[in-house]
């Protein structure tokens, strides 16, 4: 069986809108730790400012990279919104 005869599970849409989602979440949440548990007791410790920068541009591409998937991908829109459905049941 060739490469091309598989038959995916998931579109590519959904595949890009699924990593779009979870590689911003990830640097997000362990950026906040970091901030959390290293800076917080003392915000004098070096290299502060750029863990507050990485927490910032991924929570920016958290928000900006699904939506501009979900516009790219448009008529998949349906698609999403069952495997949410999927997700929660
Ligand atoms: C997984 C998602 C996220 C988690 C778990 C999270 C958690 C946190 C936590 C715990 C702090 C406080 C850090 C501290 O006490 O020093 C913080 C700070 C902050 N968060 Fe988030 N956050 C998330 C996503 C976002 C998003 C989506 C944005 C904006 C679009 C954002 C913007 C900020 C900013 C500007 C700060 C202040 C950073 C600083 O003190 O230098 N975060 N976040």
């Amino acid at each position: 069986m060739s490469a091309s005869d598989e038959i995916l599970r998931f579109r590519r849409s959904e595949r890009q809108l699924h990593w779009a989602i979870a590689v911003p979440f990830m640097v997000s949440y362990v950026t906040a730790v970091i901030l959390v548990v290293v800076y917080n007791p003392n915000p004098a410790r070096p290299f502060r400012d750029v863990v507050s920068w990485l927490h910032r541009i991924s929570g920016i591409c958290l928000i900006a990279l699904p939506l501009w998937t979900i516009v790219r991908h448009r008529l998949d829109l349906r698609v999403y919104l069952q495997n949410i459905r999927h997700a929660w049941t």
